[in-house]
């Protein structure tokens, strides 16, 4: 079998630049999760891209439902680190297939409907923990910045990892 394409869901468009990087390095064709639907076949095998709420992959529950995902790469705004690992471990299934996260960002005026909401929500609470002199975590203190700054740390030198891993993968596929 053979990798068909790229499928990524996006929010505020961090996502949305790293799979239209990975596609256009790799020649592989690119579909949104919708479009995939249409254009790909259950079992197909795919490399997929989701942004993170949560601690969870959007979209890759179903990605995983409908076809092969070879590798997943989540897209959030805190870095990498066995602590984010474990955050991540705990709110998705990822077995057999390659796992990488990149840095995406925030786009504070373009979140919509429930993302913008529970944004909202995360940020009332994180307030009120500064104003009492609550302690909060490093991570509530990073999107708190974020979220009053916008932030972007999309980088093509993030996608090393993943291009590695691809040539590997077609290598071994000959
Ligand atoms: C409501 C909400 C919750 C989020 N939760 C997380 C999270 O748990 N972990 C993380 O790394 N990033 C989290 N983020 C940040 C997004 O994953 C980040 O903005 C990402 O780059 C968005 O990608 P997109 O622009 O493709 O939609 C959250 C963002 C929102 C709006």
């Amino acid at each position: 079998m053979q990798i068909k394409a790229v499928v990524y869901q996006s929010a505020t468009g961090h996502t949305k630049r790293y799979a239209e990087m990975f596609a256009a390095k790799t020649g592989l064709p690119l579909y949104t999760l919708q479009e995939a639907k249409k254009a790909l076949s259950k079992g197909d095998e795919i490399i997929y891209f989701g942004w993170i709420l949560s601690g969870k992959i959007q979209g890759f529950e179903p990605a995983w439902t409908d076809y092969e995902v070879k590798a997943v790469a989540s897209v959030g705004l805190y870095p990498d680190s066995a602590r984010f690992r474990n955050h991540i471990g705990r709110n998705n299934i990822i077995i057999d297939m390659e796992y990488f996260h990149l840095r995406g960002g925030i786009k504070t005026g373009e979140l919509k409907g429930g993302a913008k909401i529970l944004m909202k929500i995360m940020m009332k609470t994180i307030e009120k923990k500064l104003e009492k002199g609550q302690q909060v975590t490093p991570e509530e203190l990073e999107m708190h910045d974020a979220y009053k700054n916008s932030a972007d740390f999309v980088s093509e030198e993030q996608l090393a990892g993943i291009y590695a891993w691809y040539d590997s993968y077609c290598a071994d596929a000959q």
